[in-house]
């Protein structure tokens, strides 16, 4: 349940910030990924290093940058908008007490409020404070607000009490975290498929400082996969070099070259569905010059052998898995419903998305776009925001 999942450990003072090293371990080997986020108390238990060096990420502890003000300030924002799940462990009576009063003035907090994701709270405190009267009726108010909540263990206490207040062995948080992400997954026709889409054109380098592309936005891609992932899908973009802000929400990686994007799909060739919107160059040069080259001036000429990039998608419908789903696309300038048959028979295609580059509405760039989609016994003509095509593709295919 937790592979692949993304996860923001958010870590307080309390004496059993050390325990949470454990429990990124132990997030990572169910196949999480983890941010980790600590209040400026819990960094006095705990070298935030330690966690970013487990994490492979930064360790947010402040919202400002004091090193270069201004810049990147929105962090809590964009890791708000990552994450699947937030689990503070452990979360001393201080971080509840804001958290139920909404205050935001640590990267912790921040963060948390703007999370879109289900958020578990570990208490964990010492001696009675747990069963004070304040921190009660914050975890009750807590449970009110849509909190999931962990009670914690009686044992042994650092201060030397045998009481309730103990963070939960990680395995503990484990399971309840895995049973909270599955209760929120997005349930639609397509939840638990594993999904790639690809957007983006590709980069061919002739030497270091230039090379053969073409203007791809990488926008209709990119709402391929939000139109997926609002199906329930599990979803990873593999996107070229793109301008288009990619929602944090969406799983990613990046490619540069046809070669780059072939070996990515390689590692991902068992996905369900592969929706191919990227624009892969045709061709590479030959050979790439590792040093720029110059001009030789008085009107010279320079030629260039091009060679063919590998066809990624006639690659996956060669070996097309069983009940594996292939959905191309095409842009044509003429000829567009005969080309675009012939590379869904000759790719081995369930379905092609054709698009016509001279039209009007249409093309690279903009925010619209008519898109013909072709079955083996369909065709269909939608226009409009790319969005609103892409969740008509996606419902014309799966019957919606
Ligand atoms: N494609 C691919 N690998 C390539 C070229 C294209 O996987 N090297 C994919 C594209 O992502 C798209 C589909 O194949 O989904 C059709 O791409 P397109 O460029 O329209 O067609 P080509 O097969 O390259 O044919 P042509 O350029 O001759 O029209």
């Amino acid at each position: 349940m937790l592979a692949g999942k993304r996860i923001i450990l958010g870590v307080t003072g309390g004496i059993a910030a050390y325990k949470a090293v454990y429990l990124l371990r132990d997030f990572q080997k169910a196949g999480a990924e983890v941010r980790v986020t600590m209040t400026p108390s819990a960094t006095r238990f705990v070298g935030s290093e330690t966690f970013a060096a487990l994490s492979r990420n930064e360790v947010a502890v402040e919202v400002f940058n004091d090193t270069e003000p201004g810049k990147n300030w929105t962090k809590h924002i964009h890791w708000g908008e990552w994450a699947d799940l937030f689990v503070i462990a452990p979360c001393t009576a201080n971080t509840l007490s804001k958290i139920v009063h909404g205050q935001s003035d640590n990267m912790l907090t921040s963060t948390l409020l703007a999370a879109r994701c289900p958020i578990l709270i570990c208490p964990t405190m010492d001696g009675e404070m747990y069963e004070s009267s304040s921190v009660s009726k914050n975890l009750k108010e807590a449970g009110e607000l849509g909190f999931y909540i962990l009670e914690p263990d009686t044992g042994y206490l650092a201060s030397g009490l045998d009481a309730i207040g103990r963070l939960p062995e990680p395995d503990a948080i484990i399971k309840r975290s895995a049973e909270i992400i599955k209760d929120h997954q997005i349930q639609g026709p397509l939840t638990g498929k594993k999904v790639i889409v690809t957007a983006g054109p590709t980069r061919e380098f002739i030497d270091p400082v230039r090379f053969i592309s073409n203007p791809s936005s990488g926008k209709m891609g990119i709402a391929m996969a939000e139109a997926a992932r609002a199906l329930g899908a599990d979803i990873t973009l593999l996107h070229g070099p793109i301008k288009e802000p990619i929602p944090d929400r969406l799983q990613t990686e990046q490619f540069i070259t046809a070669d780059d994007l072939f070996e990515m799909m390689k590692e991902h060739q068992n996905a369900e569905i592969v929706i191919m919107a990227a624009a892969v160059a045709d061709f590479k040069p030959d050979s790439s010059s590792d040093k720029k080259i110059k001009k030789q001036g008085s009107g010279s000429s320079l030629k260039i052998d091009l060679t063919e990039t590998p066809d990624i998608l006639a690659w996956l419908g060669n070996q097309k898995k069983e009940n594996q789903i292939l959905i191309g696309f095409a842009m044509e300038t003429e000829n567009l419903i005969e080309n675009a048959h012939t590379k869904l028979k000759k790719k081995n295609l369930n379905w092609i998305c054709a698009n016509q580059l001279n039209s009007e509405g249409s093309g690279f760039e903009g925010d619209t776009n008519t898109i013909h989609l072709l079955g083996p016994d369909t065709q269909k003509e939608f226009t409009g925001q790319k969005s609103e095509i892409a969740s008509k593709i996606l419902s014309e295919i799966f019957d919606l």
